[in-house]
């Protein structure tokens, strides 16, 4: 899976009348960026928050919202695009629209075009909170739960109405997160998968450490796609300044020392350990516990090397759990890879040359060379450090299955 699981798909977006529909644009862009196509379904309602015309426009395509309307010729366009979707995800979903969810209804082109389609919904609810703490809506979504609807649950906080309470539509990036999760192949369900992102900090005194660019994000990205193809996902970070992946457990560390606990702590039940994060390899033999003034003399840091997680690991790996490290090289990528490797008892290692702005530390993207134990040295061609995550997912997939096999 070299590409978002977005791509290429057709996606039903369904929009209902709620002040929240204004986020609907957004959502539309962001998964127009992941090269879906979207199609728009738009309530009576919602066209009074939202002008057609601005999805029109984005997406080229007419909204539909009059079931009656011969305008394109095709007189049974809910069956039409419920037939040709992907998935249909309603944000915002008011409570009214989910009353005629749950209940069968299909008296709208959206409630039709929903009871229509075989294809997998995610349903956004956004409303005032005493509207969403109501009976009447809690059984509703309840009922839609149960029949394999996905319901994602709204944010708390400060409402449109005035009050306080769960009802916000969650940020459109979310959205779009939850709904790459509903289509993504589970083919690592059952498995558990460790990741280890961003940069260490050595603190020098309680102002000053010793540390690295690194961003976090290949280490976010190899979690993210973990969790969406049904892994249990524990995620060991250094200092990023990265929202947490959902449904992922995160555990924030500073030091090398702390992150070497934590892998511990967690490793002898993954399956998977993949780590992405740029570990310091020495430490200041001690930290000062005030700060240290600038003498303007010379000073001399005294520095202890940092257990190497990865090749512990290596050293206590037990059968059918596989290890994959990370290697940012200035010279000889192969060379030194391939060392690190066998040194560390890996399964695979990707090794990418620093330097150029395309790949490395803080890019969006990167280019690897995937080094294996049989030998073998797969060139990545440039690409999103997502769909690298999901590359090196495949291959952990298919050296279980040479395991097996
Ligand atoms: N690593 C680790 N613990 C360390 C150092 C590195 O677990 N103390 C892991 C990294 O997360 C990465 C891999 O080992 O997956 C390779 O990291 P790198 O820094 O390139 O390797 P080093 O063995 O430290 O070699 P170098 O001499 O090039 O720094």
């Amino acid at each position: 899976m070299e590409q978002s699981v977005l791509a290429g798909k057709t996606i039903v977006l369904g929009v209902t009348g709620g002040i929240a529909a204004y986020k609907s644009v957004e959502l539309l862009r962001i998964l127009q960026k992941e090269d879906a196509r979207v199609r728009v379904v738009m309530t009576a309602a919602a066209a009074r928050f939202v002008g057609p015309l601005t999805f029109e426009a984005l997406t080229g395509e007419a909204v539909y919202s009059d079931m009656w309307s011969r305008a394109d010729g095709d007189a049974i366009r809910h069956v039409t695009w419920a037939r040709e979707c992907d998935a249909i995800v309603v944000a915002p979903a008011t409570a009214n629209t989910l009353a005629r969810l749950a209940h069968g209804l299909a008296d709208d082109a959206l409630s039709a075009l929903v009871l229509a389609a075989t294809a997998p919904v995610l349903l956004c609810p956004a409303m005032n909170v005493h509207m969403y703490e109501n009976a009447a809506t809690r059984e509703n979504l309840e009922t839609l739960a149960r029949r394999g609807y996905a319901v994602l649950a709204p944010g708390s906080g400060f409402l449109a109405c005035g009050d306080t309470g769960a009802g916000r539509l969650p940020e459109p990036p979310l959205i779009a997160d939850r709904l790459a999760w509903l289509m993504s192949p589970k083919d690592l369900s059952g498995k558990t998968v460790l990741v280890t992102a961003g940069p260490t900090r050595e603190f020098i005194d309680p102002v000053r450490f010793i540390s690295n660019p690194s961003s976090g994000r290949m280490g976010h990205a190899v979690a993210r796609a973990a969790e969406h193809r049904g892994a249990r996902v524990i995620l060991v970070e250094g200092p990023v300044s990265l929202p947490d992946p959902p449904g992922v457990t995160v555990k924030r560390v500073n030091s090398a020392l702390e992150m070497a606990e934590a892998v511990f702590a967690s490793a002898a039940d993954a399956d998977l350990v993949v780590k992405t994060a740029a570990v310091s390899d020495y430490r200041p033999e001690s930290a000062a516990d005030q700060k240290i003034k600038g003498s303007r003399n010379q000073l001399s840091l005294s520095l202890l090397p940092n257990p190497d997680i990865l090749a512990e690991l290596g050293g206590r790996k037990r059968a059918g759990q596989l290890l994959i490290g990370f290697a940012a090289e200035t010279e000889n990528l192969a060379a030194h890879a391939t060392e690190k490797l066998a040194k560390k008892n890996l399964d695979m290692i990707a090794a990418n040359l620093i330097g150029a702005a395309d790949s490395g530390f803080s890019a969006e993207t990167n280019k690897v060379t995937l080094f294996t134990r049989d030998g073998s040295a797969v060139q990545v061609p440039l690409m999103s450090k997502n769909a690298l995550a999901h590359l090196i997912l495949d291959h952990a997939v298919q050296l279980w299955g040479k395991e097996k096999g």
